[in-house]
């Protein structure tokens, strides 16, 4: 499901991310809004909801559920209008609920912070929801959203509907090459060991670099993997050697454990974050555009595969552990990527 809304995001032109169709208030017959706490933008976070008993396909029928809705949430509930700020319909419309600038009643404690979606329906025993219309009409909201400064470009989605995965910020996701020729274990020498099995896909990218001495030519850099094993199995006494993988200033990749290892970087993500190491010191000069391309290369290959989650979380090594890596010139750089969470 998730290597699906990929494929489909990216094989979308970019110039086909749409404004959203949004029917105004007025247009779906709303009693005035009497709300009064506004928002502070642009806000953090987008929470999104099901609204059970309320499926419709087209913009009248949504129209009445709609209205509906309102009366049941100000003479039932007791709030001042509907508790969302937008809701999206199965017909790939978006329905202005509060709208932008006023605070939802959706989720305590989220109110003031965020944009609360609903979608019309709740279909979850059914196979797919929302639908892959509504999920679309969903996205462009959100795209909208950050362009005009409701909304963060590094927001946060924290309650995941299931198939919601596509939600993402669209970054440009330009198609890449396949994946990277990655330098096998074997292919360097590895050491064997049997390390705990990684939980597939991976949430997080932790980007990292080892401090030590760089290479640029590929029998340089199996040498200098060979002794990074052997200082984390030896004098670290960690399993194997601690990162999934190794980029090189030959613009190789060196697998590390690879995927389906736990790696030993970064205390807590080492089963959901793929650690991936630049060889090298980082702190004053960054890698060199090579070794960069191949890290983003190896990203987006695990997406494909499947092996990371499309929505994952990039972060530096210091944003999650009190470490200097992966260097303040490397972390510039990163910082400009898509996905980055500080
Ligand atoms: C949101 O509400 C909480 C609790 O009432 C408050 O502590 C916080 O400062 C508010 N945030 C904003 C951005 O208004
Ligand atoms: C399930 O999906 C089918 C076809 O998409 C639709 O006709 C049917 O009404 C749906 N059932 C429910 C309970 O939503
Ligand atoms: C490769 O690294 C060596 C030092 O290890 C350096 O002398 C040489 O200039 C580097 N070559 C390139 C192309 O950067």
């Amino acid at each position: 499901m998730m290597l699906l809304c990929f494929l489909v995001l990216s094989a979308l032109d970019l110039a086909a991310w749409g404004v959203p169709t949004i029917v105004s208030r007025k247009e779906w017959g709303a009693r005035s809004l009497t709300c009064r706490a506004q928002l502070t933008r642009p806000v953090a976070y987008v929470i999104t909801d099901q609204i059970a008993g309320m499926e419709c396909e087209e913009q009248n029928a949504c129209s009445q559920k709609l209205r509906g809705l309102q009366s049941r949430s100000v003479y039932t509930k007791g709030w001042c209008d509907v508790a969302y700020n937008f809701l999206v319909g199965n017909d790939g419309r978006v329905y202005e609920g509060v709208g932008w600038t006023i605070q939802g009643m959706h989720t305590q404690g989220y109110n003031n912070v965020s944009l609360g979606l609903a979608f019309f329906g709740n279909n979850l025993g059914n196979g797919s929801s929302p639908s892959p219309t509504a999920l679309s009409a969903a996205e462009d909201l959100i795209f909208y959203a950050i362009k005009k400064g409701h909304l963060s470009p590094r927001y946060i989605q924290p309650l995941l509907l299931k198939a919601e995965s596509c939600l993402v910020p669209h970054q440009p996701l330009m198609p890449r090459k396949a994946c990277p020729n990655i330098i096998t274990r074997s292919a360097w020498g590895a050491r064997q060991t049997h390390c705990p099995t990684m939980g597939l896909p991976a949430k997080y990218v932790v980007i990292i670099h080892t401090a030590g001495a760089t290479c640029n030519v590929s029998m340089d850099c199996r040498i200098r993997v060979r002794d990074i094993q052997s200082y984390h199995m030896d004098t670290q006494n960690f399993c194997d050697i601690g990162y999934h993988f190794l980029v090189g200033q030959d613009g190789g990749v060196y697998e590390g454990v690879g995927w389906h290892t736990q790696g030993s970087h970064t205390y807590g993500y080492n089963d959901i974050g793929l650690g991936i190491a630049f060889i090298g010191n980082f702190v004053e000069k960054p890698p060199n555009a090579a070794a960069l391309e191949a890290a983003q290369n190896l990203i987006h290959c695990s997406v494909v595969k499947g092996h990371l989650v499309p929505n994952y979380l990039l972060v530096g090594h210091s944003d999650v552990t009190d470490i200097l890596s992966p260097g303040r010139a490397l972390y510039n750089i990163i910082k400009t990527w898509p996905h980055f969470r500080q």
